[in-house]
This record gives C-alpha cells, structure tokens and sequence, in this order.
C-alpha cells in the first residue's frame, strides 16, 4: 500500500462560520492528528479520497445546492467507489439520515457540535459503516479539537459563540445551530496568542450573535461573567495582536461597554456589520425582532458618537410575508439615513419550521422587484462609500502579493480591498497608506514612507 497521504476536498457553503469550522475539520483530519490515516487537503475533488461538503442552511437556494452537488459527485463515486462522501454543517444538522435517504452516496453525516467526532467517523466509514452524528453534546467541541497549525496567513477567525436564542420568525440558526453558547474567555484568550505567536496580526471574532456573547472570565482575572467589551479589550492587550474584528451582531445586545470600546480601544476596527433586515416596524415586529427602526437608528448615532468613522454594514429581506410598498419604501429610507459602507440583501425564503414558513407569501415578481430596488440602492452607496475613501490615508494589513511587479494587497481598516505599492511591502506588513484611485471593487494605493 502507498504511503502517500489521503486526499480531503472541503467545499464550504455559507457564512464565516463555516469557513473556520472547514479549517478546523481539515485539521481534525490531517495526518497530524490521525497518523497516517490522515488526509491533507485538495482543491480538485477528482484527486480526492474523501469530500467533506459543509452546508449552510440559510436559505432553500444553499440547502438545494447541496443536493445537486452531491448529484454531481455520482460519476466520482462511480470511478473510484473507495471515495468517501461527508455532509457537515446546517443542513446536515437539520436533516440528518433524511440526507442518506435521499442520497444514497453518502457515507457519512455530521452536525456541526460535532466535529472532534469526525476522526472516528471516518475510521468507521473503512469499514463499511454510514455513520450519523447530529446530537448536540455536552462536550465543547473546540475542547476537543488539535491545535491550529500556522496558516501562513496574517488574518484568522475564532469562533467565540455558537448559537442564537433571538428567534426571528424568518431564521433557522436557532434551530441548526441551536441555544447560544459562549465559550470561556481563558480559552479565547490562549487560542488568540497561539494564532499571533504563528503570525496571525487580525483576528474576527465570530458568533452568530456574537456580541451577545456570555462568557466565563479567567479566574486569573477575577472570574465572572464576560461580555464581548471585556474580551476585546483582553484581546487588545496581547503584543503583536494589530486588528480585532467581530461578526454578526444584534442591535439590541450592542450594549454600552461595547460601544465605549469602539471609541477607546485603537485595535477594534471602524467597521461593524448590523443588520437591521428592515426599515418598517410593522415587519420588524412581524419578524420578531424586539427593535424598531427608530431605536436602530439612534443606535448607530450612539455608535457614530463613539467613532465617527464607523463603517457600517447590514442585512435586508426583501418580500417578507405581510410586505406592503410601504413597508418596502421605509426599508429604502432607512437604508438612505444610515448610508452603508456594504450591505447584503435577501429575498425571503420560506424556511421549514420556522414561524413566518407558515404566513402567506408576497408575491414573487413583486419580491424581485423589490430586492432589485435594495441591490441598486445598496450598490450606490458602496461605491459612494469606496469613492469616498479616494484621497484618505488608512491602515492596510498586506496578505499578498498582486498582479503587477511590487504591488501587495490587503485590506483596510474599513475591509476594503487594496492594491498598494511602496516600500517594505510583504505578507503581514500593517502600513498606512494613502489611496490614490477606486475600481469597482477595489482601492489603489501607495504606502506613505515611515
Ligand atoms: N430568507 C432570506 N434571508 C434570510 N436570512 C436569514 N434567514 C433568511 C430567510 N429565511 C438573511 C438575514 C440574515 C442573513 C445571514 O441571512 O438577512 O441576517
Ligand atoms: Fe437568525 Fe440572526 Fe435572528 Fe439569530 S439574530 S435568529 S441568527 S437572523
């Protein structure tokens, strides 16, 4: 028998979450940690030994995508029927052996609570087995996991919350992912210093509520219960940490310690994404969301005091069951007050279980219509947003080199992609720099001499 390691390709489907979990999952099942039973990873499912999908349950679009790419894996299996099939993430979570049944290629299910579990899965498919795991555990899955090797990449995620109890009546993450939990701060905490000491310089915070988040304090620090201000500013003070990011947030857990630390800690950067999902407070009570228009407003004045910089990014739903014009035209005025630096927008889709599955649909050239109507206005300002910066000096943290001789790319403190030149330029290296032009969906750049 060879020994030449097996090969894994991971597809990831959905939100940042995944992207992390799908690192995690690779290192679960890297020779590293299995021997060399392992796998190292592939970007060409042809070569594969094993395809891991990691599915996002957000909308029906994402969860249909699976199976017609489960569909399209047939003709792999049948050319090498060694070759092992995986389904992770929410869809798996929500449908578990449903998934088997309908796609019989399948070898093996996991949920997403499950992934220190995969190793032993996958022993298990050897031998012929079809195992599914979808039970949420009493264990901490990241207890449970290798550490993370160096990336080479000076940007990482860490996960810091699982989970979401706010329930709006569109959404599956409380159901796929379940209650919210908060990992121990410590924890967080020693995750962050091991990435910075492999060079990492950003860290984003994720959670799908993530400034909800509750954690355990370090005892070395007085214990107690920790909001997200605390951990950031625990998270500022470790050398060589340049960039704290966090995502996805709720406007009602944007509490006033976190808002403070927007305007004192250097390190947590101007740009934070709030969706609002609507401007009427009619939909907005319909969709469960214990917030008005009004109230979110203020909000981002409250937030605007505190940095004024702020770029600021959202999500919409367009036809929301119950959506009038006019409900529609105070989604466009609210999207007008805030004036958004990126937004993303939807059009609603039923989702099974979910309270608003239930409720009569707008129309659907009416839904078009109007996320045509969100998509243009959005793209306005993003590109007012991005001219804007045309002229201003800002931080850019480089991860690699671009297509011209010399030139790097990064992103700036305001996540926009740039294009710079200057010297010193590499891989890791914050620098300010001073924006000279805009694409559409970039900056260009030079970097001011130190
Ligand atoms: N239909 C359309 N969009 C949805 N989102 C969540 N659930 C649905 C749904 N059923 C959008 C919300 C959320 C983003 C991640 O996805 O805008 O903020
Ligand atoms: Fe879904 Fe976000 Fe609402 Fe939670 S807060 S239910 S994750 S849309």
């Amino acid at each position: 028998m060879s020994d030449a390691p097996k090969k894994l390709h991971i597809k990831t489907y959905g939100c940042q979450m995944n992207v992390y979990d799908s690192e995690r999952m690779a290192e679960a099942l890297s020779r590293a940690n299995m021997g060399t039973g392992g796998y190292e990873l592939t970007d060409d499912p042809a070569q594969a030994d094993m395809v891991l999908l990691n599915t996002c349950h957000i909308r029906e679009k994402a969860a249909e995508k699976v199976y017609s790419d489960l569909g399209r894996l047939r003709p792999f299996k049948e050319a090498n029927p060694d070759l092992k099939i995986g389904v992770a993430g929410c869809v798996a979570q929500a449908e578990g052996e449903e998934i088997m049944r309908r796609m019989p290629l399948v070898d093996l299910v996991v949920g997403s609570q499950n992934y220190h579990r995969l190793p032993d899965m996958v022993r298990a498919t050897a031998s012929g087995a079809h195992p599914v795991d979808t039970e949420f555990p009493v264990e901490d899955k990241f207890e449970h996991l290798p550490e993370r090797p160096a990336s080479g990449r000076p940007t990482a995620f860490l996960t810091v919350q699982e989970g979401c109890d706010k329930f709006c009546a569109f959404c599956v993450v409380p159901y796929t992912r379940g209650a919210e939990v908060s990992r121990p701060a410590a924890r967080i905490l020693t995750e962050a210093r091991k990435l910075v000491e492999k060079g990492v310089r950003e860290i984003t915070l994720l959670g799908q509520n993530v400034n909800g988040y509750h954690g355990q304090g370090p005892d070395a620090l007085g214990g107690g219960d920790w909001g997200l201000a605390q951990l950031v500013r625990a998270l500022a003070r470790i050398d060589g940490l340049e960039r704290i990011r966090y995502t996805t947030s709720h406007p009602n857990d944007m509490d006033d310690k976190l808002i403070a630390a927007h305007g004192e800690e250097a390190k947590l950067m101007p740009y934070l994404h709030l969706p609002v999902q609507s401007g009427s407070d009619r939909i907005l009570k319909a969709m469960n969301r214990k917030h008005t228009a009004e109230d979110y407003l203020r909000l981002i004045e409250r937030i605007r005091a505190a940095r004024p910089d702020m770029m600021l990014s959202g999500d919409f739903i367009a036809g929301f069951p119950g959506e009038t014009d006019a409900d529609h035209q105070a989604t466009l005025d609210l999207i007008a007050a805030v004036g958004y630096g990126m937004a993303y927008s939807f059009k609603y889709s039923p989702r099974p279980g979910t309270p608003a599955a239930d409720r009569a649909p707008v129309d659907a050239a009416v839904a078009d219509a109007r996320l045509q109507e969100l998509q243009a206005l959005i793209t306005r300002q993003q590109r007012a947003a991005q001219e804007g910066m045309v002229g201003r000096e800002v931080g850019v943290l480089f991860e690699k080199p671009g297509r011209l001789p010399g030139q790097w790319v990064g992103k700036s403190d305001y996540l926009h992609a740039v294009h710079a030149t200057g010297e010193g330029l590499g891989q890791g290296v914050l620098a300010r720099v001073r924006i000279t032009a805009s694409a559409p969906n970039s900056l260009a750049g030079e970097r001011i001499s130190a």
